[in-house]
């Protein structure tokens, strides 16, 4: 019966936009996102493409600025709660997108666009899965980021006598020459940069099959394992800038650039950083190994749109949601944005010598999820990190943070 209904709907979607000429939409149609200044370009090569496609429709480009949307999110829930919605928002697949507003029944079902456009042929199953639930499919992706990943210069290693490290303990090794040499060895920025560091150490220091069970409640946050990652997180953050809580996260990835720092754990939205808006040459002018003790492993998470319901202007948001999970939409996102497509004929022609080695990487790695970013862990437990975080910062005693950790753990529905 579902199917049947889907099918409906997608003849009518195909039919909507072959009867209705591309230029016949009019109107305007506002997106919402956190990619703002700096993390703007892919998006608005996105919005041309739209655009050129339907000229008679005004984009009202809605951007809160703040890496990993800490600001946007916050805007976002006023605009949804007052009534005042967007036509379609960013948020990350996983728990941030089906814990939040597919909980709450604020979003329309999209299985009719996968269905129109074969769109499960050609997303990754698991991705898909990550975006649905029994009742419906609810975001289209446009890309997967990668999150561990150490950036560096490698005119400046070679100057300082050192090379990028493997391992956490050879990092630690080096560190204290750097830091003699006047180098911050790590580079830090604001308060989520911290979390994103810290899903690296512990893949590191777990392996990527005791971190999946930190999410299955199968491994105790409180464990032998889980103190180890404190324990390590605590050697490591001594050797970051103390001014890191006041800086974005390109003013960190600025930090490497200009010789003040040796390296920055950083996603590769680094990568677009550096080749979009600093013009540098990857691969020649900066360099990358996955973070350290992290190898074979990719630590992922996906940029997604969805389509609230009470959406003022529907169709003009169905049309955007069909280009972004367009080929066309993907490959002229991506290689801007230093993420690769999330559909699996991308065309890997269009993207640099990073996003190249990303796409091989993504396909023969295993795959860990982000628990910055939206993949691991519900929006509940997110919340409750960022106090864990607070504790851990001000103590820095590892069993008593990881302690904490467990409870939270259990309060919000992981390991009970
Ligand atoms: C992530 C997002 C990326 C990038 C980054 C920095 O959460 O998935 O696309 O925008 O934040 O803001």
């Amino acid at each position: 019966m579902r199917f049947l209904k889907g099918m409906a709907l997608a003849c009518a979607v195909v039919g909507l936009l072959a009867m209705v000429g591309f230029a016949d939409f009019s109107g305007e149609l506002e997106i919402f996102s956190w990619w703002a200044g700096d993390e703007g370009p892919a998006l608005e090569a996105l919005v041309s493409l739209y655009n050129d496609n339907y000229p008679n429709v005004e984009v009202i480009n809605a951007t809160v600025t703040g890496g990993s949307g800490v600001n946007a999110k916050a805007v976002l829930k006023t605009r949804m709660l007052g009534g005042d919605v967007p036509d379609s928002f960013q948020v990350h697949a996983g728990q941030e997108l089906i814990g939040t507003w597919v909980i709450a029944d604020r979003m329309e079902d999209l299985t009719f666009l996968y269905e129109a456009y074969g769109w499960f042929n050609l997303f990754p199953s698991d991705l898909i899965e990550l975006l649905g639930t029994e009742d419906g499919i609810w975001s289209v992706p446009v890309n997967i980021h990668r999150s561990n990943v150490n950036w560096y210069i490698p005119a400046n290693l070679e100057t300082w006598g050192v090379e990028a490290p493997t391992s956490w303990d050879e990092f630690l090794a080096i560190a204290p020459g750097l830091e003699a040499k006047g180098i911050v060895p790590l580079a830090l920025a604001q308060n989520w940069t911290v979390n994103h560091l810290w899903e690296s150490i512990a893949v590191a220091v777990l392996g990527a099959d005791k971190y999946a069970q930190l999410w299955d409640g199968t491994l105790a946050f409180d464990s032998a394992d889980g103190v180890a990652i404190w324990a390590m997180f605590d050697q490591i953050l001594e050797y970051t800038n103390d001014d890191a809580s006041s800086l974005s996260w390109q003013q960190a990835t600025d930090m490497v650039v200009n010789g003040q720092a040796a390296f920055n754990i950083m996603g590769d939205w680094a990568a677009g950083y550096l080749t979009t808006t600093l013009e540098l040459e990857p691969a020649v002018d900066y360099g990358w190994v996955a973070s350290p003790g992290t190898d074979g492993v990719f630590i992922a998470l996906s940029d997604s749109f969805g389509l609230p319901q009470g959406a003022p202007n529907r169709d003009n948001a169905i049309a955007w949601l069909a280009l972004l999970g367009s080929q066309e939409g993907q490959d002229a996102f991506n290689p801007l944005k230093g993420s690769i497509a999330a559909r699996t004929d991308s065309d890997l022609t269009k993207y640099n010598v990073y996003g190249q080695s990303a796409a091989a990487d993504w396909k023969s790695d295993t795959i860990a999820g982000s628990l910055a970013h939206g993949f691991a862990a519900n929006e509940g437990f997110m919340n409750d990190f960022a106090t864990v975080m607070e504790i851990f910062l001000a103590s820095r005693d590892p069993v008593q943070t990881a302690t904490a950790a467990q409870a939270i753990a259990l309060q919000n529905g992981i390991g009970n």
